[in-house]
């Protein structure tokens, strides 16, 4: 999907790298809402990743992207949403087969544990690659 409107959150773990998304993003001419956080003070991951998830639920993003210190608490908590599908990703091919063969409409990054060029080369992956449709559309139907 090449991607238009898409909703950012993470938790203090994650707020650096969530700027430099943001300004990724916005070079590439992404709409993008950012819901926090926003300092350094300790949060609940589970906040913000429901949070983004309601952003997808009602259509005002058709992405969202989660950052936390290792991208797995946010990945467990916006897959509870069942119109969320989220990737927990550590390079540019699991950000791409993400989209491919899954249909990720969230990407999921680990802050602590991914250098920043990794980050955003998953990111301009998740934003740019296209599902294959085909044999995944009856799988992803079945976790529906
Ligand atoms: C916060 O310390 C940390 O637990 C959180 O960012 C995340 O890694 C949880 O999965």
């Amino acid at each position: 999907m090449t991607v238009k409107t898409l909703a950012i959150a993470s938790d203090h773990g994650g707020v650096e790298l969530k700027s430099a998304i943001i300004e990724l993003l916005k070079d590439r001419g992404v709409e993008v809402s950012d819901l926090g956080t926003n300092g350094s003070a300790s949060v609940d991951y589970p906040d913000f990743a429901q949070a983004v998830a309601k952003s997808i639920i009602d259509g005002s993003a058709e992405a969202g992207i989660l950052v936390c210190g290792s991208g797995i608490g946010m990945s467990i908590a916006a897959n509870r949403f069942p119109q969320v599908r989220a990737a927990l990703v550590h390079d540019r091919l699991s950000a791409e087969l993400c989209r491919q063969h899954n249909n990720a409409n969230v990407l999921c990054l680990g802050a602590r544990l991914l250098g920043e060029a990794t980050a955003l080369d998953c990111v301009d992956a998740f934003i740019s690659t296209e599902f294959e449709g085909g044999r995944h559309e009856g799988r992803i139907a079945k976790m529906s």
